[in-house]
This record gives C-alpha cells, structure tokens and sequence, in this order.
C-alpha cells in the first residue's frame, strides 16, 4: 500500500532534515527532489539545454548529492525550475516514487499542490529568512565554502522570491497543508512535530 506524506517549503527551511527523520522513523523512503532541479541546473552550467537534460537524467546525476548543494547549483535550479516543459520532465518519476508500496516522503515546493495532490500527509516546512540564512551559511562553512551571512541572505531571498513568483507550480502551502513554522524550534522539536503529525493520519 502508497503512503504519501509531501513536505514543501522555502530553502534551508528544514524539509530535508525533517523527511529524513519521517523516513526512517516510518520505514518509507526518501526523495529530495530538488536534487533533480539541481542535477538539470548542473547540467546547464555544462553548457546544456535545459529541457534537453531534464529529459535526460539517470541515476549517475543524483550518485553524490553532496556536490548538488553548492551555491552556484542552488542558484541554476532555481532558474531551470521556471521552465515549464522541465517541471513536465522531472513529473512521472516523482509520481511513481511518491505511489511507490511501502510508503514516501517527498520533500520540495510544489509536492502537496501539484506532484501530490492527493497525499496522505502535507506539512509546509517554514521558518525566518534570517535563520534560514543563519542555517545554510553554518552548512556551507563546515564544506569548506567561503562565504558570509549577507550573500547567503541575500541568495535565499531571491530565490525565495524565483520560487514564490513563478506562473508553473510556485511554492505554496496547499490548503490542506499543516505549517511548521520551525525558527524558534530545535531540530528534535521539529521532528517530533512532524512525526506526530504522520503519526495521526497512520
Ligand atoms: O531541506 P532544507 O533546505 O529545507 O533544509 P535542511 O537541509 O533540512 O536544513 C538546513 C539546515 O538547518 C541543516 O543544517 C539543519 O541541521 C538545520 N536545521 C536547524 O538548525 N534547525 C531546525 N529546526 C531544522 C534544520
Ligand atoms: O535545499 P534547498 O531548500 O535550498 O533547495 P532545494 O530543495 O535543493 O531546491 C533547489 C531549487 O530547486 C529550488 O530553489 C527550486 O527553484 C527548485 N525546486 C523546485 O522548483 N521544485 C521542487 N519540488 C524542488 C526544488
């Protein structure tokens, strides 16, 4: 039996950290899917078309998500995600992990509205930009990335902003979305949250 629970929300929010612990708590799997939009962004920094590498991803793409999340990647997702037929590309394999039997979470920004309508779970992931920021500048640093608070702000916000205001399935809580406002949460705050939330619908 499919068990879907859809967790969207801006960048550095705590989706990944939260589907994570969701995952492995309930025994489902995991997809990060902005580690597809990143993969075409990749690709498009290599120089090719962006619907062409949509269309043309395999597994080799996502074998080492860590080299997905640098800035520059973050930033070339967010532009080929804009791009309708790309969105269309990347569909079916999201639905079919999301159907897949056993269960899945599916972390990103257009899963409880658009991948997932019909999800069993929905939690929209949010906190400040300013902790988010806070957050992923600790994350590039302990990479060994060099940078400083006011980029990554800076980086989040226009970004925030790309996703938010795109006309093909921009980020937004469904309406049946349960929000977690996690800036003033601890991470184990938060996963309680969110496990208790799968927990009643279980
Ligand atoms: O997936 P997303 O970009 O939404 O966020 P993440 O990668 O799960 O979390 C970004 C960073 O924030 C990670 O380093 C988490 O450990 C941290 N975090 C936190 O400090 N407090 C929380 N309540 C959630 C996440
Ligand atoms: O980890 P973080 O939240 O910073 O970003 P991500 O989830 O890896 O997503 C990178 C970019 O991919 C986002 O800024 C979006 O533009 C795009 N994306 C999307 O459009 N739809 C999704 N379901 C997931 C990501």
């Amino acid at each position: 039996m499919s068990f879907t629970v859809a967790i969207d929300g801006p960048a550095a929010a705590g989706k990944g950290t939260i589907s994570r612990a969701v995952a492995a708590h309930f025994g489902f799997a995991h997809l990060d899917t902005g580690l597809l939009y990143r993969a075409v962004g990749r690709r498009m920094l290599a120089g090719e078309a962006p619907i062409a590498a949509a269309g043309a991803l395999t597994p080799e793409d996502l074998s080492d998500p860590d080299a997905l999340r640098t800035a520059a990647i973050a930033e070339a997702a967010s532009k080929v995600a804009v791009i309708p037929e790309v969105r269309a590309a990347l569909l079916d394999f999201q639905r079919a992990f999301a159907r897949r039997a056993g269960g899945a979470v599916l972390d990103g920004r257009d899963i409880g509205t658009v991948i997932c309508p019909e999800a069993e779970v929905k939690l929209f992931v949010t906190a400040s930009p300013e902790v988010r920021a806070e957050r992923r500048l600790k994350e590039l640093r302990a990479a060994g990335h060099d940078t400083d608070y006011a980029t990554v702000l800076a980086d989040v916000l226009s970004r925030d902003a790309r996703d938010a205001e795109r006309a093909t399935a921009p980020m937004l809580a469904a309406a049946d979305a349960l929000t977690l406002d996690t800036s003033a949460m601890t991470i184990d705050e938060a996963v309680a949250a969110a496990i208790a939330a799968v927990g009643a619908r279980r």
